[in-house]
């Protein structure tokens, strides 16, 4: 099998690559380990910047979200019984973000890709990518229990962050930087309408809480947990029962709305940056090279903005026969994923309490609060970030 572009994971950032490829007259081929059903019930992110949502319109993958999908124009910060709204246009010249499952992003490119698009292979599993160093880089799969190999003139791994790709840049060339924390996200979903109109992320000495949503009837909420927690040892009323204690605020007027809980998954929090992104002919996009903490709702945004910039890259090259832009592939993307883990580093540190936290940090997390409710300039820091960082 032979192709122009390689694409492993079907996850948002090979599923979009995909897509963006097609658009602009590429062929490629995607590879992807688990089957159709289980990459389109995936529970993850929620949140797409302003510029996510652009590149799905401009991709012609976006009816479905501009239909669906709930804009928002800011987000509530709690802390100290008190509540605070972040405006996002106000503080950034009209930027806001939209509520759209990163489920249902799947869901729209799988179906453009099978009714008009190159190859997506499901139950395809890559065992390993060779030749990155060559004119013609190969991933080795298998499918249907058959080995085979699909060469290339380029691969992208974004195969997430347990995949093969990233073992294509040797030892002596790659840089790992990482945290972990910890704690993790109790994360559930529930049939019951949102509690509030947008998101609220509490800050609590019992722990974060953060309020979502992914319909007007679903609730998505989130729980901060020790590292390690198993969900099942959270039975759903002992659930609602702390976020009423983490989202209590002095006005009586607001209330947490309860209902049956359809699922719960705990994820584990941590922060891991993979330089360079690119070695000779193989890429790396997505969380395959980054994981940022949920806390900023950056994952699948970082994930959007690896892909564009590799498709623009390669029309260029093929357009122009200049290959300056992927050849800055690498320090391309890691300035806006260094913005990314910068913001979602500073979120958590803000709204979390470590196990070892005293009297002196849960001050300075009150202080950094009440400072983003009182500063314009601290509250539009915020906003601008959350909204998301430019493409180029
Ligand atoms: P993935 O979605 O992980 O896709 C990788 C794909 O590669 C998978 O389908 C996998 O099966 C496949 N694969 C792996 N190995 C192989 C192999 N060897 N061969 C073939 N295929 C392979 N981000 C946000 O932007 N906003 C949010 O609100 C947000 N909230 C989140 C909440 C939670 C609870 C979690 C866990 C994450 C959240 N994220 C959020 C992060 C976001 O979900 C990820 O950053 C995003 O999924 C990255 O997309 P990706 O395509 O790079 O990787
Ligand atoms: C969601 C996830 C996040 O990480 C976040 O910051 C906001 C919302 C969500 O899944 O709805």
């Amino acid at each position: 099998m032979r192709t122009t572009v390689g694409i492993i994971g079907a996850g948002p950032a090979g599923l979009l690559l995909a897509r963006l490829l097609h658009n602009a007259g590429i062929d490629s081929v995607v590879l992807e380990t688990r089957d159709r059903a289980y990459v389109e019930q995936r529970q993850r992110a929620g949140i797409l910047e302003q510029g996510t949502v652009d590149v799905l319109r401009e991709a012609g993958a976006a009816a479905r979200m501009d239909r669906e999908g709930i804009g928002h124009d800011g987000i509530e910060l709690r802390f100290d019984r008190r509540r605070h709204r972040v405006d996002f246009p106000a503080l950034t010249g009209g930027r806001s973000v939209m509520v759209y499952a990163q489920t249902e992003v799947c869901k729209d490119l799988i179906a453009l890709q099978l009714a008009a698009g190159g190859p997506l292979l499901f139950e395809a599993e890559a065992l390993a990518v060779e030749g990155a160093e060559t004119q013609s880089p190969r991933v080795r799969f298998r499918h249907q229990g058959r080995e085979d190999v699909l060469a290339c003139d380029y691969v992208v791994g974004c195969d997430g962050s347990w995949g093969v790709a990233r073992k294509a840049v040797p030892a002596d060339v790659s840089r790992v930087f990482e945290r972990t924390y910890p704690f993790g996200w109790l994360g559930i979903l529930a049939d019951v309408p949102p509690s509030h109109d947008e998101l609220v992320y509490a800050r609590h000495d019992r722990g974060f809480a953060l309020l979502s949503m992914r319909s007007p009837t679903v609730t998505r909420a989130y729980l901060q947990v020790p590292a390690g927690t198993d969900a099942a040892d959270w039975g759903d009323e002992e659930i609602w029962d702390e976020l009423d204690r983490r989202l209590e605020t002095d006005d009586p007027a607001w209330t947490l709305k309860r209902g049956p809980i359809t699922s719960k998954s705990v994820t584990p929090m941590r922060s891991h940056v993979h330089e360079p992104m690119r070695h000779g002919r193989v890429f790396l996009a997505g969380d395959a090279a980054h994981i940022v903490p949920p806390t900023g709702a950056k994952g699948l945004n970082l994930a959007v903005g690896d892909v564009v910039t590799f498709a623009r890259a390669l029309a260029e090259y093929r357009e122009t026969g200049s290959d300056a832009r992927l050849e800055a592939y690498s320090e391309t993307c890691l300035r806006r994923v260094w913005q990314a883990e910068r913001f979602s580093y500073a979120m958590t540190t803000m709204l979390h309490r470590a196990p070892e936290a005293t009297p002196f940090d849960d001050r300075i997390q009150l202080a950094q609060l009440d400072r983003i409710a009182s500063s314009r300039s601290a509250d539009a820091d915020l906003a601008e970030s959350y909204t998301g960082f430019p493409l180029d």
